[in-house]
């Protein structure tokens, strides 16, 4: 049986605060550091205050941390991604020996991670890419974590791992999903249907105020309703309350004050680059971060307004048609974020176990939804050509609400409301219940100008068409 690891944690800013109170919460023994020692003293006398010091140990260094800690040691790395992680691990490399594991619980890059696992390998070491998710809160009191590594490596953490994680009806929203990358690849696709999800539920928002002429708290309590239906989700949730608050400083709705240009850290575009990487194409997944793209734009949109009145009018739309086409758009994201997973999963050799993807997210995670029980349970079925929108649990619903998806788009564009996820959800679902498509037109085009050849309808390749007779 491998031996459970003594904790470390570096990296005190507010996740890793945030994780490193959970850990001590759960009864584990931790010992903690940072690049700069105030904050170590903070931390500790936080950990006094919440009356969780007992097991805990300041190190100010970084070295003298990893000095005091009994072997085997586990190191939870909690720095910014990117260079951070790339130095703190060359400094740790000399002063750790066999046994020892490092953990990067940040969102890297799961490419980094690969590279990064070789790198710590070689040197005798053992080390997990560890997506976790949930924000600060999660962080606190109970994060999804999506753990990428050795079995041997997740064998000797998971007991922490596991306590820490949030549940779901009594089940650790925690596991490990496969080597290396896996799991900061799993906490990528997560971001990217995070982006997409946060994307339809804004623009359904924006039918309803810029469209339906109604305030922001009115919108909120229909968010509020649907929390308590077929979108229940801590997104839904979360949109219904911000929607209800107030600016404190102005008294107008909190978000008329708030500067309509999306910020990004990343990660949901790389899902986007990914995707097109393996030939997936998650276009709601796109349509989101081009949406935050577009959105930077402020000068441009403004300029776009003078020269092109920038009419958006009314539009007929019931609560019942917007919260149906939600609930597919929500469908075809996270389907597109899975065939992402397969093909990965497929390039890599990685055997991610979709259910247990999808179970990890039942709880602690940002996308966390009603629907992903179904879903763990439909890849636990038999699903047809492994399109999520095949399986018989979505099949009645994507049948019923996808007239009312189509109303809302159609609605939605002829009265000049951009809906870039909502239209891409439905254009995913119109080309896959097409069964012949207008891509022969492309293969002629590609035949007829570079001589690339095409399949004929009776399976003939390299055939030429009769262009140049
Ligand atoms: C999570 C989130 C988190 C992410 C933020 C901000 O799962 O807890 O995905 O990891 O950093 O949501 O992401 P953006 O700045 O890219 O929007």
């Amino acid at each position: 049986m491998t031996e459970t690891a003594t904790l470390g944690l570096y990296g005190l800013g507010t996740m890793g605060s945030a994780l490193a109170l959970n850990i001590l919460d759960n009864g584990f023994g931790l010992y903690v550091s940072n690049r700069s020692s105030d904050a170590v003293a903070d931390f500790l006398k936080e950990a006094e205050t919440d009356g969780l010091a007992e097991k805990l140990t300041g190190a100010d260094s970084l070295e003298e941390m990893v000095n005091a800690m009994p072997s085997p040691r586990a190191i939870i790395l909690m720095v910014p991604s990117g260079k951070p992680v790339d130095s703190t691990i060359e400094t740790l490399i000399p002063l750790l020996k066999q046994g020892d594991t490092i953990i990067d619980a940040g969102n890297s890059d799961y490419r980094d991670t690969r590279s990064r696992t070789k790198t710590v390998e070689d040197a005798g070491l053992t080390y997990i890419g560890m997506g976790v998710s949930g924000g600060e809160e999660g962080a606190r009191n109970g994060p999804s974590i999506m753990v990428g590594g050795t079995p041997e490596a997740w064998d000797a953490v998971r007991p922490v791992i596991e306590a820490i994680a949030a549940d779901f009806e009594g089940a650790p929203c925690a596991d490990h999903l496969g080597p290396d990358g896996a799991g900061h690849f799993v906490k990528t696709v997560h971001n990217g249907i995070e982006y997409a999800d946060m994307q339809m539920i804004a623009e359904t928002y924006g039918l309803m105020r810029y469209g339906r002429g109604q305030s922001p708290a009115d919108i909120g309590k229909v968010f509020e309703g649907w929390d308590k239906g077929r979108l229940q989700s801590y997104l839904v949730e979360i949109t219904g309350k911000v929607l209800q608050a107030t600016d404190t400083e102005t008294g107008e709705p909190a978000v008329d004050v708030i500067l309509d240009a999306a910020g990004q850290k990343g990660t949901g575009r790389w899902t986007a680059i990914e995707a097109i990487r393996l030939g997936q194409s998650a276009n709601v997944i796109e349509g989101a971060v081009a949406a935050r793209a577009w959105s930077a734009e402020g000068d441009a949109r403004k300029t776009g307004e003078e020269i092109f009145g920038g009419d958006r009018s009314e539009v007929a739309l019931s609560d019942e048609d917007l919260e149906a086409a939600l609930l597919v758009g929500r469908i075809v994201a996270y389907a597109q974020g899975f065939r992402i997973l397969a093909a990965a999963s497929d390039e890599f050799d990685w055997n991610i176990d979709h259910a247990r993807a999808a179970e990890v997210w039942r709880a602690g995670c940002i996308i966390r939804s009603a629907l992903l029980d179904d879903i763990a349970s439909a890849f636990r079925g038999d699903l047809p050509k492994g399109q999520l929108i095949f399986a018989d649990s979505f099949v009645p619903l994507i049948r019923e609400a996808l007239p009312a998806l189509r109303r809302v788009v159609g609605a939605a564009v002829a009265a000049g409301h951009a809906i870039p996820a909502l239209s891409s959800a439905l254009a995913f679902i119109d080309t896959m219940q097409t069964a012949r498509g207008t891509t022969d037109v492309v293969q002629a085009q590609r035949d007829f100008f570079g001589m690339h050849g095409f399949v004929r309808l009776d399976g003939r390749e390299n055939q030429h068409g009769p262009w140049w007779e």
